[in-house]
């Protein structure tokens, strides 16, 4: 399997990061799409460096370069994960305007009817983004909001992280044990 897994300026960079560790883990190929935001927020939430992150995919390319080999429907991926994926990136998505690298993979994605799961994290929602996401999910996208569930129990905050990235892996059918999942209520 090849994904390709861009990670934007919206808070949660550790999931776009946890996101490849495990991909590596799994054997699943990764084409990384950092953009200059996402750069910055790497730094200020998790203390790393795209250069950090750039070590645990198997090929990097820069935001703006549009003549990259994943810019085209023809190049051969499985489907795309933005996480997290910012509000300007979801928005520039559902006008398809396709000025950069992310925003034109993800409509290739589309139009090419492969998985696309945008996982934006903002709080409170305003009516510009809810219909944006409309649009996209009417588009074929997946909307998985970096929302994660406390019923496994969760000790800590790679617990958290974990969920939101066993739900990723869901979409595209990839089994993990990255959080135990729901198995009814315990009844005694
Ligand atoms: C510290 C910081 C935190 C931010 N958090 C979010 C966020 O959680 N969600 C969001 O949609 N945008 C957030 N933004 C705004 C985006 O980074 C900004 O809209 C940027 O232009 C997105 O560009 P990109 O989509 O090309 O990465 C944040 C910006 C900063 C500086």
């Amino acid at each position: 399997m090849r994904l390709v897994v861009a990670l934007t300026g919206a808070s949660g960079v550790a999931y776009g990061m946890r996101f490849l560790e495990v991909c590596k883990e799994l054997g699943i190929e990764t084409e990384l799409v950092i953009s200059k935001p996402a750069a910055l927020l790497l730094k200020e939430e998790i203390g790393k460096r795209a250069k950090d992150m750039e070590k645990l995919a198997t090929r990097v390319h820069a935001p703006e370069n549009l003549e990259a080999p994943i810019s085209s429907g023809s190049y051969n991926f499985d489907g795309m994960v933005i996480v997290p994926c910012s509000m300007g990136t979801l928005g520039s998505i559902a006008s398809g305007t396709a000025r950069n690298l992310i925003t034109r993979v993800a409509d290739v994605t589309l139009k090419q009817n492969r998985p696309l799961v945008l996982v934006p994290r903002e709080t409170p929602l305003n009516l510009i983004h809810l219909e944006n996401m409309v649009k996209l999910k009417r588009a074929g996208a997946t909307i998985l909001p970096a929302a994660p569930a406390f019923y496994h129990k969760p000790e800590d905050v790679a617990d958290l992280v974990d969920f939101i990235v066993g739900r990723i892996l869901e979409i595209f059918g990839v089994e993990h044990k990255l959080y135990k999942k729901w198995s009814g209520l315990e009844t005694r």
